[in-house]
């Protein structure tokens, strides 16, 4: 089916989209399956939705694929999850590449829990694909916001100890400088799938102005047309940034 961008301002697309893909396990657990079931199901959909990003002309997607919180599941779970990760990079990357898509990772990748051989996977996806520029497509694994803004606090505290910046210059550019991909823009819109309303650490720095859109369905279920509407529906909102403009009060 083709997609139907009716009603669709393509001057106006959100430039960077967070996608919480959530849901997994329920929709494994529905059909008496595994939980990692869910898990395999959901590579389609998310694959599905970044073709709706390429047609849409969205610069940056970033799908949260393994939080820092991740690792509290069944030790099964967890050795699932870094294979799949892995094993999804592997038959990926090519056809991503092709289509211009520049791959990139968000996440503490010094972390001894993370395989080698799946942090040099994620390393040679970056290289490979570094000279991209079609979609910036970035896979936020061993994820959280917290611990990255920790992390990029210390290493400014180590340039400011050192006398490489003066603590009183940092301002928020210098923050954002030394996230885990300095050169990301601020979300404009984070979709979360399931029915949950959480941010969960994610992207807590980026989404200071992002617009939410929770789609009532499970992730598996999701798909690039689910894409389009929550556009058409971030194209509908008003963001006022803190500015009163014309609206009537609030921010
Ligand atoms: C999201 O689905 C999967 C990951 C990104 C790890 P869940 O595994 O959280 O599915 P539910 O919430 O248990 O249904
Ligand atoms: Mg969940």
């Amino acid at each position: 089916m083709s997609l139907d961008l009716s009603g669709v301002d393509l001057e106006r697309v959100p430039r960077h989209v967070g996608l919480i893909l959530d849901g997994n396990g329920r929709w494994a657990n529905a059909r008496g399956l595994p939980r990692t079931a869910g898990h395999l199901a959901g590579e389609a959909a998310l694959f599905d939705t970044v073709e709706g990003a390429l047609e849409l002309g969205i610069e940056w997607v970033t799908a949260f694929t393994f939080s820092t919180e991740n690792w509290s599941r069944s030790e099964e779970e967890v050795e699932f999850l870094m294979w799949f990760n892995e094993d999804l990079l592997l038959r990926r990357r090519d056809e991503l590449h092709a289509q211009g898509v520049r791959m990139l990772f968000a996440g503490d990748m010094d972390d001894p829990r993370i395989p080698d051989r799946n942090r040099r996977h994620m390393a040679e996806a970056a290289e490979m694909t570094a000279g991209n520029d079609r979609l910036n497509l970035v896979f936020a694994f061993n994820y959280g916001s917290r611990r990255e803004i920790a992390r990029a606090a210390a290493a400014i505290a180590a340039k400011a100890a050192a006398g490489e910046i003066d603590p009183e210059e940092v301002d928020e550019d210098t923050v954002a400088a030394h996230l885990w991909v300095p050169d990301m823009p601020d979300v404009d819109l984070v979709i979360r799938s399931s029915g949950e309303h959480r941010l969960s650490n994610f992207l807590l720095w980026q989404s200071a102005y992002a617009e939410f859109y929770f789609p009532g369905i499970l992730w598996p279920d999701f798909n690039r047309h689910h894409l389009v509407e929550a556009v058409r529906e971030y194209q509908a909102r008003d963001r006022r940034f803190g500015s009163a403009r014309d609206a009537v009060g609030g921010n």
